[in-house]
């Protein structure tokens, strides 16, 4: 395939993109790029469910009141009260669409409706302990009968093609290059529009729970075209993924606290209750920071999550999946607790936008985790995420079906002439590694100073040696992700470094308190 193009291109096909593609199919001819398969993404890994206002004995006020107080007053209000005020359509959208839902008769919405850290009421939506899966297999099947969109799996972005870039006037963004993974060449995809919908970079941690598609391409490629982001230090580390050598990056979903399950240490012990009153059902920033502390304080590799004492029949119901995962390891949950460590879950920070979408570049739209729309603040409540990639991504479909179309400027192909191929893959593996685990060690759940100031240092030597390999080499799928994930943690580790207090995710040993006044941490690129 040579060049393309399209009236929107949509980079990502996780929740965000799909529902993207969905709003805009009817008028537009649509490209969804995406780097694996269709469904590899963590919207397809989600397992709690997506927080909306359904039953009758809760409210719009209850909802947007939660996620204020776990993101530890910096939340946008008008954002929070946007995407909670629409939470009901999006589920009767999904509904719609078939989404199988899990049932509940005796309930007066139809559905079972869970709990999970930091929500004042049950409204948990989900299928099972596999939501993500059932929404986006079904959203998937969507995608790929429409006639207006044009799927490319296995197509990864490398960079934007912006005014900038071809030298003209004004800042808009005009399509992207993108490597054929399977026919190892570059294409250019022109289109009016541009959406970055890649979701996050918890790749960036040596131990997450997110899928190697999150290396937070979307938000160095924006960064690289001249976006702000905002709150980049506030990484969400899960309490509860499983820890088993031979299990990586495994959810315990947060569903498994919110329906009984008690967090202990090895002798049986109970400790949340002496961290928090919430105890189990605490933020997550909250229960992860106690696990790290007792971990720290016992020296443990771990620490357990007990949901044995439910009956048998509750537990594989509520959880089919992870007691069948947890079964294959040896783990009978049923029967024993489960081993547990805190993992990178969420970025909550990312491409500033508006409720539509819309970056600092024209024509350019960033919608789901790889943006920062001011709903998550300084951590993010439980199953919010899902709900915000539905919202947004409707509003940004919204605001493109309103705008006219640009004439698209003459694109240069992609000049790979002076380029050879690499001499050593090593290097890319090797400065991966050293990457992932300095980010784990001085930019984790407790930090200080010395530690992100080490962290940026060494940010700085790796950046220098990718940028020289990533000038002289020929481009490959590790090589482009490395590039964006060294980018991506030196933008976490200079907002870290901004904000002199703790709040939410970000702890800081050097500045325990949180001061008065809560401020996003805005970083601006340099022309
Ligand atoms: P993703 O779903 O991550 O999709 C990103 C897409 O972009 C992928 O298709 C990827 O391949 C593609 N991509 C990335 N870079 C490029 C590139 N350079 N070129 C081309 N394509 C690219 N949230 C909830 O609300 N409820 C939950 O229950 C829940 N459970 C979770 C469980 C797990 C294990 C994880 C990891 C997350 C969970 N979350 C949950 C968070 C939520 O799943 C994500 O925040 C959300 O799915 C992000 O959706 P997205 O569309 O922005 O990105
Ligand atoms: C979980 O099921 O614990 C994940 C929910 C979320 O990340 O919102």
């Amino acid at each position: 395939m040579t060049n393309l193009k399209f009236d929107v291109l949509i980079i990502g096909s996780g929740l965000a993109g799909m529902t993207l593609a969905l709003h805009l199919a009817e008028k537009k001819k649509v490209g969804l790029i995406t780097k694996r398969d269709l469904l590899e993404g963590s919207s397809s890994y989600a397992q709690g469910g997506i927080a909306a206002v359904l039953d009758t004995s809760d409210s719009i006020e209850e909802h947007i009141h939660d996620t204020l107080v776990a993101g530890a007053g910096l939340c946008n209000e008008d954002t929070t009260r946007f995407i909670v005020e629409n939470s009901k359509d999006a589920i009767d959208w999904l509904v719609d669409l078939g989404v199988p839902f899990t049932r509940d008769d005796s309930h007066q919405t139809g559905f079972h409706l869970t709990r999970e850290g930091g929500h004042s009421h049950r409204r948990i939506i989900h299928a099972a302990d596999a939501t993500g899966a059932a929404v986006t297999s079904t959203l998937g099947q969507k995608i790929k009968a429409h006639p207006n969109i044009t799927l490319l799996e296995d197509y990864i972005a490398i960079d934007l093609i912006t005014s900038r870039k071809l030298g003209l006037e004004g800042k808009r963004c005009f399509g992207v290059y993108a490597l054929d993974k399977i026919g190892d060449h570059v294409i250019t995809i022109a289109a009016n529009q541009t959406i970055l919908a890649s979701g996050g970079a918890g790749k960036v941690y040596l131990y997450t729970t997110n899928p190697d598609t999150a290396t937070g391409d979307g938000i160095a490629m924006g960064w690289r075209a001249g976006c702000r982001v905002g709150n980049m230090e506030f990484i969400q580390f899960h309490p509860t993924c499983l820890y088993h050598p031979h299990s990586k990056s495994f959810l315990i979903s947060e569903a498994v606290r919110g329906e009984g399950g008690i967090l202990r240490l090895p002798d049986g012990t109970r400790f949340m209750p002496h961290h928090d009153e919430r105890a189990e059902l605490a933020p997550r920033d909250v229960v992860a920071r106690a696990i790290d502390f007792e971990m720290k304080k016992h020296g443990l590799d771990c620490v357990y999550l007990d949901i044995s004492y439910k009956p048998a029949s509750f537990i594989q119901e509520h959880f089919p999946n992870i007691y069948a995962h947890c079964l294959e390891l040896g783990i009978d949950i049923t029967q024993q607790p489960i081993p547990v460590v805190p993992a990178a879950h969420y970025t909550c920070g990312g491409l500033v936008t508006d409720l539509k979408g819309r970056t600092d570049v024209e024509g350019l739209y960033a919608v789901g985790e790889v943006a920062c729309t001011g709903l998550h603040g300084a951590n993010r409540l439980a199953s919010n995420s899902l709900l915000e990639c539905m919202i947004i991504g409707k509003a940004a479909a919204s605001d493109i079906l309103a705008s006219k179309p640009v004439k698209l400027p003459a694109m240069p192909d992609w000049d790979d002439s002076q380029v050879t191929d690499p001499d050593e893959e090593v290097v890319i593996s090797h400065n991966w590694d050293e990457l992932r685990r300095a980010m784990w060690d001085y930019v984790g759940i407790v930090r200080t100073n010395k530690r992100l100031e080490r962290a940026l240092n060494r940010i700085k030597l790796l950046s220098e040696e990718i940028n020289e390999f990533y000038s002289n080499f020929h481009i490959t799928n590790d090589l482009i992700e490395l590039r964006n994930l060294v980018q991506t943690a030196e933008l976490i580790v200079r907002s870290a470094l901004l904000r002199k207090e703790s709040r939410g995710l970000h702890f800081s040993r050097d500045y325990p308190e949180t001061l008065p006044q809560a401020s996003e941490t805005v970083l601006t690129p340099t022309e």
